[in-house]
């Protein structure tokens, strides 16, 4: 085992790409890559690794991915100075989110890639044979095309003449794209800020509830497609809008119930108008197209069926649903099509309806890769889709903790993750999650009292000589706080802290240049509390100022993260918040520079 110091010396990249990153988005994802090294230079073979937060399972993965370490993985060990002992590790994970533990389960079932590939090719082919008729489309040419995805728009009112304005048509330009901020009626010629402009509404007779229902009106406007490999794109026509409607009428035929949407913070009276059900999320065709392919999946066995739909469900939040958007990038041609926004369940002005079939084989890739790259890994990992405040563990037998909590309200998983969990018939039960929440009636309090039930268990579960590292940030010093006090509660300890770099760069890229913020990274054990050193908080932040500056990397949101680390490390209270800290860390550097002017 290597020294823990040894790696908790510098900052370790937590980089967003490779397989396990690319397969499914999961919010506050950390690769699995970076974790392992934790992992391998803290622990033994066959030892038992924990999250009590485990999400997507980054942990669990770590610790299996020990035994067979990818390239990236013993390059990060051999930057670190390390020479781990490779071999399987165990874990535990604790999730109370239906999505996160799902996801957990299926990408680290031992699936061989190659079944999943054959599986996938099957299932794709018939996808196509059976249901790609609900995207054909006439080409410029008159010849029968494919759609590839649709700028739908929201209808918008004059607030002089009261008629209808088509945002894609009179607020939108292309070559170069551009967003207007403010539109000329076309029937009154007088001119408004779109901000200001209201939305219009319409009756539909919903096939799924059964009723008649209200909602925001949008129209298909640009169709982007392609015949025999040539793409083409056009204004949508009188045909397309009728295709969409006698798809909305087939809505009745299908064999589901409405799924309501349970809303909390994330709720905008504006753009989620008329969405009460998860199918309203959707348009017609692609939550059809979603409910067959969902119960085709059925037709495969258990685990490939588990695989094909998590396959589905890394592609439905992103890019199935009325979130899926076209943004404009400076001197573009054209839209540039992206992905929902993370998070916060938004939907743009102009909703992008997307062929699902023509994603998911592309979308299968990572997924193949990271099944790959798991097969033969023989570690157990056991995953508990309940909540961490009462482990089931026996006390002194967990020799690694790796976790990152929520961050007090930063984000609401129930509530974002909902759009996969209606699909799987199963919500989170939001009871037990621990989050600051108006909508659950959670304040900080509470938030501070289940996450002390949390680090008890740890307490109680972890070997007293072991560590358990824990993943945290907040740009608020009462969640810092609660934080803090939830971990002192417990009868933990901070021995050391670090910054986990959440950008896409090299390990000597973080070492050596500026880095942007990154969430600091705590390291706890039982050991006693020892006395800490008394540093005013100003002066810890104009420490690491002039650490910076003399390292050229000065980046104020760094010098936060390594402020809290410090507070953290010295158990000296964060009394800032990050905006406050800010003001002060530019008015101390510029104390600094006058200084160094003055010589
Ligand atoms: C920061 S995320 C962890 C992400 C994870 N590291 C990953 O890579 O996917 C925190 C997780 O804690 C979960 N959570 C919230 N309350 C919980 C509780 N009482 N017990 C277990 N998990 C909980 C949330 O659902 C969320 O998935």
């Amino acid at each position: 085992m290597s020294d823990i110091r040894t790696i908790f010396e510098r900052p370790l990249p937590a980089t967003r790409n490779g397989a396990f990153f690319n397969t499914f988005s999961y919010p506050t994802k950390i690769s699995p890559e970076s974790i392992a090294i934790y992992i391998v230079a803290t622990t033994r073979p066959g030892e038992t690794v924990l999250d009590t937060f485990s999400g997507s399972g980054s942990t669990g993965i770590a610790a299996l991915l020990c035994e067979h370490p990818t390239e990236r993985m013993k390059e990060l060990a051999g930057d670190l100075g390390i020479d781990p002992v490779w071999g399987p590790r165990n874990a535990i994970g604790y999730e109370i989110g239906t999505y996160g533990s799902f996801a957990a389960k299926t990408i680290s079932s031992r699936l061989k890639a190659n079944e999943f590939k054959k599986a996938v090719t099957d299932f794709v082919g018939k996808a196509g044979e059976q249901l790609m008729h609900y995207y054909s489309a006439v080409d410029p040419d008159g010849k029968t095309g494919i759609i590839r995805y649709i700028i739908w728009s929201e209808i918008l009112l004059c607030p002089y003449c009261g008629e209808e304005i088509s945002f894609f048509e009179r607020g939108t330009r292309r070559n170069p794209v551009i967003f207007e901020k403010d539109i000329i009626c076309p029937h009154c010629r007088k001119k408004t800020s779109v901000d200001e402009m209201k939305f219009q509404t319409e009756e539909y007779m919903d096939g799924l509830t059964g009723k008649s229902e209200i909602r925001k009106k949008r129209l298909p406007s640009w169709v982007y497609g392609t015949t025999n490999g040539k793409n083409w794109d056009r204004p949508a026509t009188n045909e397309d809008l009728e295709k969409a409607a006698a798809i909305e009428r087939e809505m009745q035929d299908l064999n589901d119930l409405p799924k309501e949407i349970q809303w909390g913070e994330l709720h905008r009276n504006g753009y989620h108008f008329g969405i009460s059900y998860l199918h309203q999320f959707y348009t017609a065709r692609n939550y059809l197209i979603m409910r067959k392919l969902w119960d085709a999946a059925n037709t495969y066995s258990p685990k490939v069926k588990d695989a094909l739909r998590l396959l589905l469900l890394s592609y439905n939040a992103s890019h199935c649903t009325l979130m899926t958007r076209v943004v404009a990038k400076k001197n573009a041609k054209d839209f540039v099509l992206t992905g929902a926004q993370s998070g916060v369940l938004y939907i743009s002005k102009l909703p992008v309806e997307k062929n699902i079939i023509l994603g998911l084989e592309r979308k299968s890739k990572p997924f193949y890769e990271a099944y790959k790259l798991l097969e033969n890994c023989t570690g157990d990992y056991l995953i508990k889709n309940k909540s961490s405040e009462k482990l089931d563990e026996e006390e002194n037998t967990i020799d690694f903790v790796f976790t990152d909590p929520p961050f007090g309200d930063f984000i609401p998983y129930a509530e974002v993750n909902q759009i996969n969990e209606l699909w799987l018939e199963k919500t989170t039960d939001r009871k037990r999650e621990i989050i600051i929440s108006a909508s659950q009636n959670k304040g900080i309090s509470d938030y501070q009292a289940m996450l002390s039930k949390v680090f008890s268990e740890i307490k109680r579960v972890l070997k007293d000589s072991s560590y358990a590292a824990v993943v945290f940030h907040a740009a608020k010093a009462q969640i810092w706080s609660a934080f803090e006090n939830s971990v002192s509660d417990a009868g933990l300890n901070v021995e050391l802290t670090n910054i986990l770099d959440k950008k896409q760069a090299s390990f000597k890229q973080v070492v050596s240049e500026a880095s942007v913020q990154g969430d600091p990274l705590l390291l706890l054990s039982k050991k006693i509390q020892k006395e800490g050193e008394i540093e005013d908080e100003e002066d810890i932040m104009e420490r690491i100022i002039l650490s910076m500056e003399e390292e050229n990397n000065f980046d104020e949101r760094r010098v936060y993260s390594l402020y809290v680390n410090e507070c953290l490390r010295k158990s000296i209270h964060v009394t800032y918040d990050a905006k406050d800290a800010y003001i002060l860390i530019r008015q101390l550097r510029k104390d600094v520079m006058d200084a160094a002017l003055q010589g």
